[in-house]
């Protein structure tokens, strides 16, 4: 993926660097629009991957909405430029400031994840005299089959209303006449690719649809959340999710009825491929039992692998001849033993100041880099 070039450039800058192939990106988000388009589909990005200006610049003139979970990036999707009626905003926890934000804003719907929250929403927005768009985030209880820390969408799980609940949201409406019921809401979890888990969700969705409109409501929107994975061991050979699978399922077996929206939430899918974490091998420490190479970034710039037991592919970049391989726990120089990228990596013969790239880095990477052990933020750099 790196051209002679790229890497004569990183040669010249101070590691470590999120490095955005932004070509990467637009194709990536060309081949979405087009895919959703087909099915005349409504996408909004998912600001948690990453809300790096550049990045949200550029997603932005495609056309997306956005999809935030704080009041922060409510301002931000605003600031760059998302239209605020192609804003949706969830979260478990919205304070009354950020609700007073998202309603001052006249964002186009609160994804609601309680039903003390309808009562809250609902006596705010009287406060303004306004009303406040809501659809309802119900926790279907479908297992995602993905790692237990990115499932949201079981019982167990803190996300969204669970359906023996769905009565007293009923209630809440009839009693809550500053409040607008648009539709319904799931998210079932993040870095899905079997597409069998969601015509499992659409078999969900259509069944809450039914109750939905037995008690009387009518939907408008129906969103399915994010969760579209990518594919962290072979970037450069696969680096385009396969949206056409994914809205493809949506399309047939969905329960689209003839003026109803249908929404997704995509995050990571969209901004994986275009990022990479760029590095240098500060020590390489050989053992009896053990070889680390030690790079100058760590779970300060990447917290995945250390948070998830995520996979990222690490690639030496200044080797690439080197026939002579070696294996190596890639280690940060953070106070932590868990702060590991990877261990028993088969790499090239590592050399004090060679050059690492971490690759799909692009989502949860930068926005969730932290100052720990009192390091720089990590910055970033980009193609043009
Ligand atoms: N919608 C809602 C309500 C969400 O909670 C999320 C992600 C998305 C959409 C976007 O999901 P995506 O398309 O990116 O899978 N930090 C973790 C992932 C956390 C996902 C949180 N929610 C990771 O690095 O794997």
């Amino acid at each position: 993926m790196f051209n002679t070039n790229t890497i004569n450039r990183f040669q010249q800058l101070d590691t470590p660097f999120y490095y955005y192939d932004l070509d990467a990106l637009r194709k990536t988000l060309e081949a979405c629009r087009t895919a959703a388009s087909k099915y005349g589909f409504h996408v909004h990005y998912a600001m948690k991957a990453n809300f790096n200006p550049k990045v949200l610049d550029i997603i932005q003139s495609y056309g997306f909405g956005a999809d935030c979970v704080s009041g922060n990036e409510v301002k931000a999707a605003i600031e760059h430029g998302f239209g605020k009626d192609k804003v949706v905003f969830a979260g478990v926890g919205k304070s009354d400031r950020e609700i007073n934000l998202a309603l001052d804003a006249d964002i186009f719907c609160f994804n609601v994840e309680s039903v003390q929250e309808l009562y809250i929403i609902n006596d705010l927005a009287k406060a303004k005299y306004k009303t406040a768009s809501v659809a309802i985030r119900i926790n279907p209880n479908v297992d995602a089959h993905t790692h237990h820390f990115i499932t949201t969408g079981l019982d167990e799980n803190k996300f969204g209303i669970n359906t023996w609940q769905l009565p007293d949201v009923i209630k809440a409406l009839k009693e809550c006449p500053n409040l607008k019921f648009l539709g319904i809401h799931f998210h079932i979890g993040s870095q899905i690719t079997d597409m069998e888990v969601y015509k499992n969700l659409c078999t969900r969705i259509n069944e809450m649809q039914d109750w939905f409109n037995d008690h009387g409501f009518e939907i408008k929107v129906l969103n399915t959340g994010g969760g579209l994975g990518v594919d962290y061991y072979n970037p450069d050979t696969n680096g385009i999710s396969d949206f056409e699978s994914y809205f493809k399922v949506f399309s047939q077996f969905l329960n689209v009825k003839p003026g109803q929206e249908v929404h997704f939430e995509l995050g990571r899918a969209l901004v994986a491929q275009s990022a990479s974490l760029i590095s240098r091998v500060l020590y390489v420490k050989n053992g009896l039992k053990k070889n680390f190479l030690v790079l100058d970034a760590g779970m300060t710039e990447l917290i995945r692998p250390m948070l998830y037991q995520a996979y990222h592919l690490i690639e030496n970049l200044s080797q690439t001849e080197s026939e002579e391989t070696v294996h190596y726990d890639v280690v940060g120089p953070i106070c932590e033993s868990t702060d590991c990228f990877q261990k028993d990596v088969e790499l090239p013969q590592s050399h004090r100041g060679d050059l690492f790239a971490i690759r799909t880095a692009g989502a949860y990477g930068e926005v969730m880099a932290s100052g720990y052990n009192l390091r720089d933020i990590v910055g970033s750099v980009y193609s043009e």
